[in-house]
């Protein structure tokens, strides 16, 4: 994978423990083929020096607005225009205050401002400046202004405390970088929704009916779109898989009911939505508001009733030129039940699972697939991993 080469990126540096790790995303970038100019604050000099980060980007570090003994002013529209991706990283509580509210007295802030591509943002700070409220509304607005959050690890931090605030590592950054420039953009523009994961439906407070569903498949799915340049929605049930790519949008919820509500919130504004999550057909009628306590009852009896089937509510409401696209995991008679389901639920295409196959079940990384069109046409795949198998599904909804 090597999509960086020739790509021209602003690093903005700030200053931060952090700002050591710069290096190595530098490396990394300039080793990827990528021409790097390296934007440095006052005060992230203090933690790197200009004569490191000059040497291995072979360009001069960009810092003041003048150059102090030439007069030669440095001009940050240029950079911005000139730049095909900016990401600063470090990026302090400081600087993501600036840049969120416009205060340009630097020039990191003054590129940022003038950058017309994609910016992507690393925080790294104390866990307690990351937690306070200002933080996250700062967040909240680049977000909102377009930018990318590469969210930071928990961890040890420089203050020997523990939490969240550490710089996500170069090696995850510069991946999110080059899946960014990564060649098939063809969802460029489009909005899609995944459903992925088990849902879980309250007996009581402490117990519940779920499935194996490990929601790998479904995250799978976004990353492959959000690489393809889709902004994708995840209404994800209790996994433990975590989206990479920090610009997939995750919508955490627990019961069939609550993924509904969220799925009916999201799907009028989507292109293509893709049920993948194996939702529990039924939930308990009553739930407990508190624990069921073995003294009390000796054999209890939990009435279920039949959860709402969230594809085929969605099939109801489909306009024209949206794809819904389902899931079909069976253990016989495979081809005729995907068939009666792609049918009852209104889809444009399932993929359809056997139990029968070795690797394509829950939890493994791989799976292996049929594809049924609405039309009637089939396409069959091998064993293959996740991803891989992604990326022939995306490619057989963009076929329709
Ligand atoms: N699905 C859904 N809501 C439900 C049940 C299923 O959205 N309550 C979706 C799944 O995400 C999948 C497709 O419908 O895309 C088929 O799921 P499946 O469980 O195979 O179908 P069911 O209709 O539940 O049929 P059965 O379990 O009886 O085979």
């Amino acid at each position: 994978m090597n999509n960086l080469k020739g790509k021209h990126i602003v690093l903005g540096i700030c200053g931060g423990i952090a700002a050591y790790k710069s290096v190595s995303l530098l490396r990394l970038l300039v080793k990827a083929g990528a021409e790097v100019q390296v934007v440095i604050t006052p005060a992230g000099k203090e933690f790197i020096t200009p004569v490191t980060l000059s040497a291995l980007s072979q360009k001069p570090v960009v810092s003041e607005f003048f150059t102090a003994n030439t007069g030669q002013w440095n001009s940050h529209v240029d950079l911005g225009l000139w730049a095909d991706c900016m990401v600063i990283a470090p990026a302090t509580a400081s600087t993501i205050g600036k840049m969120a509210h416009g205060i340009a007295d630097n020039m990191l802030v003054t590129t940022y401002l003038s950058a017309k591509s994609q910016v992507f943002v690393a925080p790294a700070m104390d866990l307690d400046m990351m937690a306070h409220p200002s933080t996250t509304a700062n967040l909240e607005l680049l977000r909102n202004y377009g930018n990318i959050i590469i969210e930071p690890e928990s961890g040890e931090l420089a203050s020997g405390l523990v939490g969240k605030g550490r710089m996500e590592e170069p090696e995850k950054i510069f991946e999110v970088l080059d899946r960014f420039f990564s060649s098939k953009r063809d969802l460029e523009g489009k909005k899609v929704l995944i459903t992925a994961g088990p849902t879980h439906e309250k007996i009581d407070p402490v117990r519940f009916i779920g499935n194996h569903s490990s929601g790998k498949m479904g995250y799978a799915l976004a990353e492959e779109c959000a690489a393809r340049g889709a902004e994708v929605t995840i209404v994800s049930g209790p996994v433990s898989v975590k989206a990479a790519n920090p610009a997939i949008r995750v919508v955490p919820v627990e019961s069939a009911r609550e993924m509904l509500a969220a799925c009916e919130e999201v799907f009028p504004h989507v292109d293509i939505a893709i049920m993948c999550a194996a939702v529990a057909d039924y939930a308990p009628r009553d739930v407990y508001d508190h624990k069921i306590k073995r003294e009390h009852i000796d054999a209890p009896v939990i009435h279920l009733v039949k959860n709402p089937d969230i594809a085929a509510t969605l099939g109801k409401s489909k306009r024209e030129g949206q794809l819904l696209i389902g899931f079909a995991l069976e253990t016989d008679n495979e081809f005729g039940n995907a068939e009666e389901k792609l049918a009852r639920k209104n889809l444009d295409m399932i993929v359809l699972n056997s139990m029968r196959d070795k690797g394509a079940c829950f939890g493994t990384d791989t799976n292996k697939v049929s594809i049924i069109r609405a039309d009637g046409t089939t396409l069959d795949f091998g064993l293959k991993s996740k991803r891989e198998v992604a990326a022939d599904i995306i490619d057989a909804v963009l076929s329709l």
